[in-house]
């Protein structure tokens, strides 16, 4: 059966691929920016628009990572704003278990579901270091292997509050509303929250807002082939994203699930022209407006967990091997495994002659579909036909005009080629993402 492909759009925000001295590069924060975005892709007819969470500006060397002085505002009052200015597309708000208290997290998440009519979705990260938490902790930090632990127990007391009221309201005599008793009644005991009470809100229209996940370890996986409607991944090439999906969807018959109920959606780029050439030769100027020679030592530092500041970014790979867990650089995803990446990329830096920013710039910033409309609804076709995932979540590297192109260009093709559809047929983001059966 022809599988439909199922599209969200990440608002760019602070990314390596956001690309900032572009003229028409526009405001990460104000409202006009997530709005276009937003807007595009709703007349992309694409499933949701999400945003991810940084919980502290990221240093390099103790100073402020560059892309993260635009700021970036907090998700669910964003996406509030937005549900006011659309009509179906799914709000997917990235927000930690790891500091957040599952009562607050249901309730935020709730409202957003009331506000919108059914369209919000929580993508429940774990956040991946002590750095990142330090403007949360209350002293002890969680260790790495507790994390899901917490987001296991969290996203199920969560899901205890949402389901908390299923008792009926009825009317008063005197015109008015109560719910009868039991009504948002809940108890939980756990390692990580003992909590009862009354929880604030009735059911909302999806009962559950969507949940999507974003790790990757074994433990992430297996929290996600759990629980999760959806996995945001990294794994956006075909190989890889066909190993991925294989090894998830495997993991899902233990918990008692169908393959479909769990959508692989991995973070992926586009770039679009009138012919294959053109979009080849303009995939390369934004891999090079990304990657300047101070970035390109900053990504290295990042695999390498050395201070590479001494390197030329325009002369050859360092030669000294990685070290793990250095703190080089602080709050990002670091690699739990390097050398075998270094080692990939000095044999391809040999084999074409390359500097280490060019290295970088085409190990790291190379592009997932790169050519015409055409050539670039055929591959990701094909990526969702066999099974290298089931859609994607569309990283665009400008704002917010990043999207403009792919949803004028490639949208009519995948429409025409009946794999994603013409208008929404329902109102909420299960609705869209077919987990409403
Ligand atoms: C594709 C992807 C996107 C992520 N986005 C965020 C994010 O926006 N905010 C955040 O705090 N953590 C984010 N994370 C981090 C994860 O929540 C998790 O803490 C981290 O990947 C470590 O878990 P793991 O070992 O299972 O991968 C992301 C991870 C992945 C793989």
């Amino acid at each position: 059966m022809t599988k439909q492909l199922h599209l969200a759009a990440h608002f760019p925000g602070v990314n390596n691929t956001t690309v900032w001295s572009d003229p028409e590069s526009r405001s990460q924060i104000d409202f006009a920016s997530f709005r276009h975005l937003a807007e595009t892709a709703e007349r992309g007819t694409f499933d949701f628009f999400f945003l991810a969470e940084g919980l502290r500006l990221r240093e390099v060397k103790g100073r402020i990572h560059d892309l993260d002085v635009v700021g970036r505002p907090e998700s669910l009052t964003v996406l509030s704003a937005l549900a006011a200015v659309t009509t179906h597309l799914g709000l997917a708000a990235t927000v930690n278990s790891t500091f957040n208290e599952p009562y607050e997290l249901a309730k935020r998440l709730a409202t957003l579901d009331h506000l919108s009519g059914g369209r919000a979705a929580w993508n429940v990260v774990t956040s991946w270091d002590a750095f990142t938490g330090e403007n949360f902790r209350r002293g002890g930090y969680l260790d790495k292997s507790d994390r899901y632990v917490r987001a296991q127990e969290a996203l199920r007391v969560v899901r205890k509050l949402w389901e908390s009221w299923d008792e009926e309201l009825v009317l008063d005599q005197g015109g008015g509303v109560f719910a009868r008793e039991g009504a948002g009644a809940f108890a939980d005991e756990g390692d990580h929250f003992s909590i009862q009470g009354r929880f604030g809100l009735p059911r909302s229209p999806q009962g559950h807002p969507v949940v999507i996940q974003a790790g990757d370890s074994d433990q992430g996986r297996d929290f996600a082939a759990e629980g999760a409607d959806v996995i945001f991944s990294r794994h956006g090439s075909f190989e890889a994203g066909q190993a991925f999906y294989k090894d998830v969807k495997a993991r899902l018959p233990q918990y008692g699930r169908s393959e479909d109920s769990l959508k692989i959606m991995p973070a992926v780029t586009v770039v679009v022209a009138d012919n294959d050439a053109e979009a080849a030769d303009k995939a390369q100027h934004i891999r090079e407006q990304q990657v300047s020679g101070p970035t390109a030592i900053v990504l290295a530092e990042l695999l390498w967990g050395r201070d590479l500041s001494s390197y030329d970014p325009d002369g050859p790979l360092p030669a000294e091997g990685p070290v793990v867990g250095s703190g080089v650089t602080q709050g990002r995803v670091g690699y739990n495994d390097p050398a075998p990446i270094i080692a990939e990329w000095r044999a391809q830096a040999e084999e074409h002659g390359w500097s280490l920013r060019q290295t970088v710039i085409n190990q790291q910033n190379r592009q997932t579909f790169v050519g015409s409309a055409s050539t670039v609804a055929s591959a990701m076709n094909r990526h969702v036909q066999e099974d290298a995932a089931d859609g994607f979540v569309l990283v665009p590297h400008l704002t917010p005009g990043g999207l403009d192109d792919f949803v004028d260009q490639v949208v009519p093709l995948l429409r025409d080629r009946g794999v994603l559809r013409s208008e929404y047929t329902g109102t909420t983001l299960r609705h869209h993402l077919g987990l409403d059966r």
